[in-house]
């Protein structure tokens, strides 16, 4: 009898890579693949690569060079990269990481495991990294691990048209195309079946859902529909572009209580002259207004942002103006990130690229501002009474359940495992560094309802 072929697989970046490699993992196990969980016990060792900056892609090669070394004590291990870096550098990258098997792109993970099958009978590495736009096979659900789980991602969306001059995301990801509202809702129902109690809906820019389907359904109307689905508990998504929110979605946010206060909204800077240089197509101005309309329709909610600092040319001024926004909007986390030059990217013919300990010294000021004030918001939700979904055991504790509140922090709560999947009403008692902790006080609807 042969053993199961196994897989090591490694993501690294953003939600959709998370995304990705659940459907490499449920396609491979289809196959009759096992999961290996270090890279030493594997057949295959995989990473599913990102580029959005130039630290990650070096994280990649770096790996990859370890990884390749393992084929010395087992000759028949195949390494391989999907991803974002593979989707960029193509075969480029067989130059790169000598021994490297399989290059698989964002486009080509269907075709995953006919690429292995062609790299062990040929002896040839594999290259398959071009924009195949075949909706059909991208947005082919619902293969996934067999694992059970309480929250799962759901594409509405790939790529981007946007053409941010920071950003590698239109090169790695392609244009955007919406995935039909039938077949996301097939796939909701498909998981709630399976014990899903929450989805969050995954686009580069969901709030352009839908833009390709003439007179069809916009991003709110598809939150509505999804809301709708019964069983399901509560609906999130990610990420939203300022210029393009609707009101229609916030008056979906106030009037639905499926859809969790919570709203990513990448600001990028707070000064007018570098969101012209970025080319984000809004103003300091309009990001207020918007922020605005959320916090008055939907009381409470969680708004959170991404940041750039260093941008070629961002002077004090601009920089301070960026400050300032936070120090206005009180943002209740933000990721923030020094400029990191792409390849490619419009950004890198603008002049006065700043050095590099510019962009540093500064990220660090907004992050110091960011965990004062993200601080001072957790610490307001001590004593509070919050409904938390538990979504499995806590890493942090034995006997005890992670779960989250709808703002989307996330509990420890000592609780017996059978919570899983139920929401409670926990009283918050401490404040940890970035999580809270709490107590069961009462049953909530998943309780009810067993
Ligand atoms: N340099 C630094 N940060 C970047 N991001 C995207 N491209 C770059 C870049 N070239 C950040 C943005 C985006 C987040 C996912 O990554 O803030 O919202
Ligand atoms: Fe990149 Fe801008 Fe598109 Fe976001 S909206 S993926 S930052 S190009």
């Amino acid at each position: 009898m042969t053993r199961p072929q196994k897989v090591y697989l490694e993501t690294h970046g953003c939600q959709m890579n998370v995304r990705d490699s659940e459907t490499i993992l449920g396609l491979l196990e289809q196959h009759g693949w096992g999961f290996a969980s270090e890279p030493e016990t594997a057949d295959l060792i995989l990473i599913n690569t990102c580029s959005v900056r130039d630290r990650a892609e070096q994280k990649t090669y770096s790996e990859l060079g370890k990884y390749r070394l393992l084929k010395s004590r087992n000759p028949e291990l195949l390494v391989g990269m999907a991803g974002c870096v593979a989707q960029q550098a193509g075969a480029e990258a067989l130059a790169r990481v000598k021994g490297l098997d399989l290059v698989c792109g964002t486009h080509n993970i269907h075709e995953l495991p006919g690429m292995i099958g062609e790299r062990r009978a040929t002896g040839h590495p594999v290259v398959r990294a071009n924009f195949t736009y075949d909706d059909e096979r991208i947005f082919q659900s619902p293969v996934r691990p067999s694992e059970r789980k309480v929250t799962a991602f759901v594409n509405v969306s790939i790529g981007c048209d946007h053409q941010c001059t920071y950003c590698i995301v239109p090169a790695t990801r392609g244009s955007e195309m919406s995935r039909r509202p039938e077949d996301i809702l097939a796939e909701v129902r498909g998981l709630v079946e399976q014990g899903v109690r929450e989805v969050t809906l995954l686009g580069q820019n969901v709030n352009s859902y839908g833009k390709q389907f003439a007179g069809g359904t916009g991003f709110g109307g598809l939150l509505r529909l999804v809301a709708a689905v019964e069983g399901l508990e509560r609906v999130r998504f990610t990420t939203s572009h300022p210029a393009d929110v609707q009101r229609d979605l916030v008056e979906v946010m106030a009037a639905e209580p499926k859809v969790m206060p919570h709203i990513h909204l990448p600001v990028q800077s707070g000064s007018d002259r570098v969101l012209r240089r970025m080319k984000r197509e809004y103003s300091r101005e309009r990001y207020l207004e918007v922020v605005g309309w959320f916090r008055e329709a939907v009381p409470g909610i969680a708004i959170t942002t991404d940041i750039i600092t260093g941008f070629p040319g961002e002077t004090d001024a601009d920089f301070e103006a960026t400050i300032s926004l936070v120090e206005e909007v009180r943002f209740d986390s933000l990721f923030s990130f020094a400029y990191s030059p792409r390849p490619g990217t419009p950004a890198l013919k603008l002049d006065r690229e700043l050095p590099p300990e510019v962009g540093a010294e500064r990220l660090q000021r907004v992050q110091k501002l960011a965990a004062e004030i993200a601080d001072e918001k957790l610490a307001a939700m001590v004593g509070s009474g919050q409904p938390v979904l538990f979504e499995g055991p806590s890493r942090q504790a034995e006997n005890e359940l992670m779960g989250r509140t709808p703002s989307n922090i996330a509990v420890n709560v000592p609780a017996p495992l059978w919570r899983t999947g139920r929401t409670s009403t926990v009283r918050i008692t401490q404040k940890m560094a970035h999580t809270l902790r709490g107590e069961i006080t009462g049953a909530g609807e998943g309780d009810q309802a067993a």
